[in-house]
């Protein structure tokens, strides 16, 4: 079964997605195939990449063509956060399905707007979040809920890069409050940091936040220089209740992390086990073993994804696979075929990274504990 896709907002992003539609034959088990039809972007020399995708027959510089176009199945949105809340709202009212990006409006308000417009409309709305479809991302989390850890002592999760070390890199929408929002790096790497505990049930009950920025100035890549006002690096200290016990899990998102590369990672530790995944080693599993001495173990997992494809068991896995993945399980899901496998983060798990940022953002004002 086909179903017709139009992107708004062909950016880095549009254009990932674009290029996992296109490999879509590597699935064996995916009864079900996206078809890029339509893509609406402002810059004409982005609009213009996608001629090289047959499927595609409307380019528009304003996107409320793609949505009055019959045709369209589902949307898929990568705007600057500033315009996401009235986009997600302009499709759901459309009468489309969407699959948002993060972080589902750029603060908790626009979020809160978004989710009652899906209540209204009743349409099937999913957010951006790849990374647990890594096979260490979907093994760590079935040991989790296995309960084979034991009595859970302390979760660490988090995203780093290490982009705006370099203080010649251009600013882009991303280092602007006005248009990332004022989480800044909450609101850039945070869903990827909270997916897979908010799935797991441990949202924080309380929590403390350290944030801090960059560099106050950077080039504007038009050779003037522009001011940066976002946060950068964000660490949030807090509490969950994870088996009746007021657990630690702590979430690390940072822009400034010396050496690191879109690493996304989780590390949970337990009484009686523990696992660390890593993306800097994407095939490695770290398994934690207690007995009369305690081990932790190391495995290579290879291309063990929950949707089978084509590649061989043994390669390794990367970041246009885990897209694939998240695509793949958004329109298994949409159809009612998801199964017991893995879904994409829902609207209330993204309204509750947001509840988690402003209390970050709260928090770090007031320097105190902030309870939820
Ligand atoms: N899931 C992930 O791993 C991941 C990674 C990067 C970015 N993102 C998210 O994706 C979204 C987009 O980020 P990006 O890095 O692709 O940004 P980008 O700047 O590369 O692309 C954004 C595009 O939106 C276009 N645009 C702006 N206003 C528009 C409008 N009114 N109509 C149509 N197009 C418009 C711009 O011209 C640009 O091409 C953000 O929400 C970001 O947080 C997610």
């Amino acid at each position: 079964m086909n179903i017709n896709i139009a992107i708004i907002g062909g950016g880095l992003m549009g254009r990932e997605i674009t290029s996992a539609f296109a490999r879509w034959c590597a699935f064996t088990d995916v009864p079900i195939t996206p078809v890029l039809k339509a893509v609406a972007d402002l810059n004409p020399e982005t609009l213009s990449w996608f001629k090289r995708i047959p499927s595609v027959t409307q380019m528009v510089s304003d996107y409320h063509e793609i949505l009055a176009n019959p045709e369209i199945d589902v949307v898929y949105v990568a705007v600057p956060h500033h315009l996401h809340e009235k986009i997600y709202i302009d499709v759901l009212r459309a009468g489309k399905d969407l699959l948002a990006e993060k972080p589902f409006g750029i603060d908790l308000k626009a979020a809160e707007n978004i989710c009652a417009v899906i209540k209204e409309t009743g349409r099937f709305v999913r957010c951006s979040s790849e990374m647990p479809f890594f096979p260490g991302g979907q093994r760590a989390y079935e040991l989790a809920r296995s309960g084979s850890i034991g009595r859970i002592l302390e979760v660490v999760s988090g995203f780093h890069h290490s982009s705006d070390l370099d203080p010649t890199k251009p600013a882009n929408w991303k280092r602007l409050n006005t248009t990332c929002g004022e989480g800044g790096v909450l609101n850039d790497l945070g869903m990827h940091a909270c997916h897979l505990p908010l799935r797991l049930g441990w949202k924080p009950t309380k929590l403390f936040a350290q944030l801090q920025k960059g560099y106050p100035q950077r080039p504007d890549g038009k050779g003037g220089t522009t001011n940066c006002d976002t946060w950068d690096n964000a660490l949030l200290h807090t509490w969950a209740d994870i088996g009746g016990q007021e657990t630690p899990v702590r979430f690390e998102m940072k822009r400034l992390q010396p050496g690191a590369t879109n690493t996304w990672f989780i590390e949970i530790l337990g009484t009686d086990g523990g696992v660390r995944y890593s993306t800097a080693d994407p095939k490695a599993l770290h398994l934690f073993e207690r007995g009369k001495e305690q081990f932790w173990k190391r495995t290579e997992l290879g291309f063990s994804t929950p949707f089978k494809t084509v590649t061989g068991g043994i390669f390794e896995p990367g970041f246009p696979d885990v897209i694939q993945q998240m695509w793949a399980a958004y329109l298994l899901e949409r159809e009612g075929l998801l199964e017991s496998r893995f879904g994409c983060a829902t609207p209330e798990e993204a309204l509750a990274t947001h509840q988690i940022f402003a209390a970050a953002l709260e928090s770090h004002t007031t320097s105190s504990v902030v309870h939820l």
